[in-house]
């Protein structure tokens, strides 16, 4: 079912593939099933004609796409995507780039999607529906962007239509470049900047290596105060220190209050998401970014509802169930209510977390770098691990 090579490439083959030459372009170890010895020998040969022109024949890039979805993330395979940009292509890179955005390959996938001026991948990703493949890809675009980072995701950061938690995304992604910074900048300067984005705005801007943008910044932009009045270090200082995990499981209870609204080991209460496994998925500094601006993380499960009663009663939680006949909410304090369908006055979504905005207020820095250790101790257990 191959396709039929023509006979200048199959001569080109047999020069190429000339024992004479030096050895072999693709790894000894490539010898995976699903790719056939002839598309091998193709690409050998593509990889070796300095001026071969994929376009020119559509068996060649025929087999050359077909060793790229086969092996897309190895050394060859982003040296034929550099040199050749066949945009057939970019469907797959995306994919991949997604899937291993936090690693190099990913970050590499995605900066050929740039250079190959296929973003839009990414770009639409980051617009659909799916929040969390959505943040994966404003993430990427962050880390892959280079110069295009900021027109990329600035257009994500200003749309009123966009949720908070991808524009806080898009910010400190942004923020990761000097221009970047600078635009936010002058946003705020502007006051364009809603609020739920300025804690975000303060932590790229306060911990710029520019000292001119933290001065700046200064004038308009500070970090909450923590228990001892002392301003909060950015996060990016924060993830940098490390803490002790039998203070930071004290922390939890009392001052931190989390267990009031989330469980560890069966211990604490259910308004928020089980954290007995939050080492496993979140990054140190994504731990203190969910603690110190929840809105940067509103999690689908965990929406906020807001109803009123025809009696004057105003309800805020958790919508646990909804019927036709009644709709039952969970408070923050981990109570379940249930109102009837005919007494509901208003029912709506929130788009603020249910987690409060100013728990910082409640520790010293101290107390929430310990907290965080002991959160990132917080493992999955190793699946299919024997106990002895
Ligand atoms: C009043 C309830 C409440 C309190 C108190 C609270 N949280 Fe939360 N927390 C939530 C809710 C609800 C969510 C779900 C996401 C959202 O809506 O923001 C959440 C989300 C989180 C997440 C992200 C979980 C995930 O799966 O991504 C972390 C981490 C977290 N909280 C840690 C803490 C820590 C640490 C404290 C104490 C300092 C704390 N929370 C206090 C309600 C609370």
């Amino acid at each position: 079912m191959t396709p039929r090579l023509r006979p200048a490439i199959l001569i080109l083959l047999t020069i190429f593939a000339c024992p004479l030459l030096p050895g072999p372009l693709l790894p000894a170890a490539d010898d995976g099933g699903e790719l056939s010895p002839q598309d091998k020998l193709v690409v050998e040969t593509v990889l070796r004609l300095q001026s071969f022109q994929l376009e020119s024949s559509a068996p060649a890039k025929a087999a050359v796409l077909r060793y790229l979805r086969a092996r897309l993330g190895s050394k060859q395979s982003f040296d034929l995507i550099r040199r050749f940009k066949p945009v057939e292509i970019a469907p797959d890179l995306a994919a991949f780039g997604l899937e291993h955005a936090n690693e190099t390959e990913g970050v590499r996938a995605a900066e050929l999607l740039f250079a190959m001026g296929q973003q839009k991948r990414l770009l639409d990703v980051a617009e659909a529906d799916d929040s969390e493949r959505a943040m994966t890809a404003i993430a990427l675009i962050g880390r892959s962007g280079r110069g295009k980072t900021v027109e990329s995701l600035l257009p994500l950061v200003t749309s009123g239509e966009t949720s908070m938690d991808r524009r806080i995304a898009a910010l400190t992604a942004m923020g990761r470049q000097i221009d970047g910074q600078t635009q936010i900048l002058s946003m705020v300067k502007e006051t364009a900047l809603p609020d739920e984005l300025k804690f975000a705005a303060a932590n790229v801007l306060l911990a710029s290596p520019n000292a001119e943008a933290v001065e700046e910044a200064s004038k308009y932009l500070s970090l909450p105060e923590t228990a001892d009045s002392q301003p909060l270090p950015p996060v990016v200082e924060l993830a940098k220190r490390r803490g002790d995990v039998a203070t930071g499981a004290k922390v939890f209870r009392e001052p931190g209050t989390c267990i009031e609204c989330h469980k560890i080991h069966g211990e604490g209460k259910e308004v928020g998401p089980d954290l007995s496994e939050i080492g496993s998925k979140l990054s140190r500094e994504a731990m203190f970014v969910a603690i110190l601006d929840p809105s940067a993380a509103v999690s689908h499960n965990f929406e906020t509802y807001v109803l009123l009663t025809d009696d004057g009663t105003a309800f805020t939680g958790l919508l646990i169930s909804q019927t036709d006949a009644a709709i039952t909410l969970r408070t923050n304090e981990g109570i379940d209510r249930t109102v009837d369908r005919e007494a509901v006055e208003l029912f709506e979504k929130k788009s603020q977390s249910m987690m409060p905005q100013d728990l910082q207020r409640l520790m010293t820095a101290e107390q929430l770098v310990d907290l965080v250790e002991y959160l990132m101790g917080l493992q999955k257990s190793a699946e299919g691990s024997t106990a002895t």
